[in-house]
């Protein structure tokens, strides 16, 4: 029975000497770093993006033609990224309008209800965001999300009542029966784009 144990144990202190580099390597400050930092890169790209060829759309064909950025354009763009990475990368609101997409999970309640706090601490949305590694049964992830303000653009589709056209008020109640992602005013918090990167694979 000692025999038994004290093998297991020089297999166990061998197995542990053998995966700590590895565990280390992903998931160690500068591997966290990094990662965080890709993040930022990306999730900055698709912001600008989006707000960019939202403003042309609007513009050129108002928010009926518009409304094809915000609902084919961001999932595509997220989708893209989503398969290049390896990363799970979402769009979420606080109210939402597409819960098949936008419904964030209970880490990211809690996150957007932090930045909410942040603000009314006088911390602005353009250059918030929050980052932690997550522990699931699945594994371990880097969480990252970074949030999104409401600018006046935005209201055509997620404004008031009056601010909203008729045609695309009944084009967002066709497409749309549960919509919540309306009522919206400049400065308030809108969502986030949110990442998750597994750690271990
Ligand atoms: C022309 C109409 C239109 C405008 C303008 C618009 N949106 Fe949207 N928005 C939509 C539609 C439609 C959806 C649903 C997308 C889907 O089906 O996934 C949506 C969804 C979203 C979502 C995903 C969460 C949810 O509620 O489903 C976010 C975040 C969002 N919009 C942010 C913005 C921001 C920020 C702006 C201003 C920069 C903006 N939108 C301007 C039409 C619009």
């Amino acid at each position: 029975m000692k025999m038994n144990i004290s093998k297991i144990l020089v297999v166990a202190a061998l197995s542990a000497a053998v995966a700590a580099p590895a565990a280390r390597a992903a998931g160690d400050d500068a591997d966290i770093q990094a990662r965080v930092a890709a993040a930022k890169a990306v999730t900055g790209d698709f912001i600008k993006q989006l707000g960019g060829t939202m403003k042309q759309e609007m513009k050129a064909g108002g928010p009926t033609a518009a409304m094809k950025v915000c609902r084919d354009k961001a999932p595509e763009i997220a989708n893209r990224i989503s398969l290049e990475k390896g990363w799970k990368v979402t769009r979420v609101g606080t109210r939402v309008r597409n819960p098949m997409l936008g419904m964030p999970d209970a880490w990211e309640q809690d996150v957007l209800r932090e930045f909410e706090k942040r603000a009314a601490q006088g911390e602005a949305y353009k250059t918030m965001s929050y980052f932690e590694v997550v522990e699931e049964p699945a594994g371990r992830s880097l969480r990252y999300m970074k949030a999104i303000g409401v600018a006046p653009q935005c209201l055509a589709c997620h404004g008031s009542a009056e601010q909203i056209a008729g045609p695309v008020r009944n084009e967002l109640n066709a497409l749309y029966p549960h919509d919540r992602a309306v009522g919206y005013k400049p400065g308030d918090l809108r969502g986030a784009v949110s990442i998750k990167q597994p750690l271990d694979n």
